[in-house]
């Protein structure tokens, strides 16, 4: 494909062509340059816990197995026969035997990648050393997060993650056995809008009330009413999207370099029941009263590695962004669990993601609605900016202090994706 020509000079300091979203030219050199050389996250160690389990991951448009081999290392390739490029795994995850077999030719390949057997292998003219499965350049794991890199060229992980790592930390951290695994499968949900569209809502604060009105007063009266727990947590969730601006005013935003961010407040998760405090007396016993306090006293509410990805420690959820075309994204929910925590908390995981992230869920209609208005509505043409500039006055600059009520981390978004897009290394 062909780049257009001065393609990072689309987005300014605070407003960027509408033709950033609208354009599918510039959808695949974000691609190529965006997400073919930022770190995505494929999956956690614990779906991959044994030699051969494997799943499935989208980079950059590509889809790679994510896979342990005999010797418990964790390689990422592309799911692409080298013969003549068949996809080879189908499943989303599951169990591959000694061998991987092409479907078509029957080529096969060990659980590293490498070429196993070649039937007929004599009649390939060119030979065949080295025509293994295409490893992804680089992969490396933050406290069992596993992410991957197309681009050999970079920053290592812990360098890219910077402060934002804090939340993968904080998640870990809450188990009382101080680990923890993916659990349930993940939610999918198809969006007909912008992949950038959905992560300039995450930690926007005064669309809560306009976008969310009909759900919050009813939820609020739900709340003083439940008469069962469940039903009082998940109207409680719904109703903090009833938060006054000042109130959002207090949550902090704060903006780190590479495009990330991190939202601090909005819901509180702590709780004082007895079933918490029962899992507060678990995981004391691991870290003692201050280790408590440090983990549990943080009210990290959710933050952005930018570009794929959104972390809510609290409610250990993860959220994974796929882009599909510039006008189709698709947004992967993974559930985890604690080792060593109660079994309720899995049901307050299950119920947390079904209220909130879900396609049912009565807060997430309202959200997709508007990313699918934004996008028909940027596509008619007549709007040649969009702008980003709430709270510019005194916040100066991608990268530092804001609130929920300012723009700030959607202009760092976009200091990243020019950085990115212009070809210089973030
Ligand atoms: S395409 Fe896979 S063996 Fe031919
Ligand atoms: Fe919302």
């Amino acid at each position: 494909m062909t780049v257009p020509a001065g393609l990072a000079g689309l987005a300014g300091a605070h407003s960027v062509d509408r033709r950033v979203y609208t354009d599918p030219d510039v959808f695949a050199a974000e691609m190529l340059r965006l997400f073919g050389r930022a770190w995505l996250y494929v999956a956690h160690e614990s779906q991959i816990a044994h030699p051969g389990q494997y799943v499935l991951a989208e980079m950059a448009g590509h889809s790679v197995i994510v896979m342990r081999d005999d010797d418990w290392r964790i390689g990422v390739h592309h799911n692409r026969c080298p013969h003549r490029g068949v996809r080879l795994l189908q499943e989303p995850a599951g169990q591959v035997p000694q061998r991987l077999s092409c479907s078509y030719h029957g080529w096969s390949f060990r659980r590293d990648g490498t070429l196993r057997a070649v039937p007929q292998a004599s009649d390939y003219a060119a030979g065949l050393p080295g025509r293994g499965l295409e490893a992804v350049a680089c992969v490396q794991s933050y406290r069992g997060f596993v992410f991957a890199r197309l681009a050999a060229d970079g920053p290592d992980l812990v360098s890219f993650l910077g402060p934002v790592a804090a939340s993968l930390d904080n998640m870990t951290e809450r188990a009382p056995e101080g680990r923890i695994e993916v659990a349930f499968g993940s939610l999918r949900m198809m969006q007909h809008s912008n992949w950038k569209i959905y992560l300039e809502n995450s930690h926007d604060g005064v669309h809560a009330l306009p976008t969310h009105r009909s759900s919050t007063e009813p939820a609020r009266r739900a709340a003083e009413h439940a008469a069962d727990p469940w039903s009082r947590f998940q109207a409680q969730v719904v109703a903090a999207n009833a938060q006054s601006l000042q109130a959002m005013e207090q949550l902090a935003v704060h903006c780190h370099p590479h495009g990330h961010s991190e939202m601090v407040g909005f819901r509180k998760a702590r709780a004082a029941d007895p079933q918490y405090l029962d899992y507060e007396s678990a995981l004391r016993q691991r870290l003692g009263d201050e280790g408590l306090e440090r983990v549990l006293g943080q009210d990290r509410h959710n933050a952005v590695i930018y570009p794929g990805l959104s972390v809510q420690p609290a409610y250990l959820q993860l959220r994974v962004i796929v882009p599909l075309a510039v006008d189709r994204t698709r947004i992967d929910v993974w559930l985890f669990r604690l080792k060593g925590a109660p079994a309720w908390m899995d049901r307050r995981t299950v119920a947390y993601a079904n209220t909130i992230h879900s396609a049912a869920s009565v807060v997430r209609a309202d959200d997709l609605e508007n990313y699918e208005r934004i996008q028909r509505g940027l596509a008619s043409g007549l709007e040649p900016r969009v702008r980003h500039d709430r709270r510019l006055a005194g916040e100066e600059g991608p990268v530092g202090l804001s609130t929920a009520v300012g723009e700030r981390f959607i202009r760092n978004q976009f200091a990243a994706w020019q950085t990115y897009m212009g070809g210089g290394s973030t």
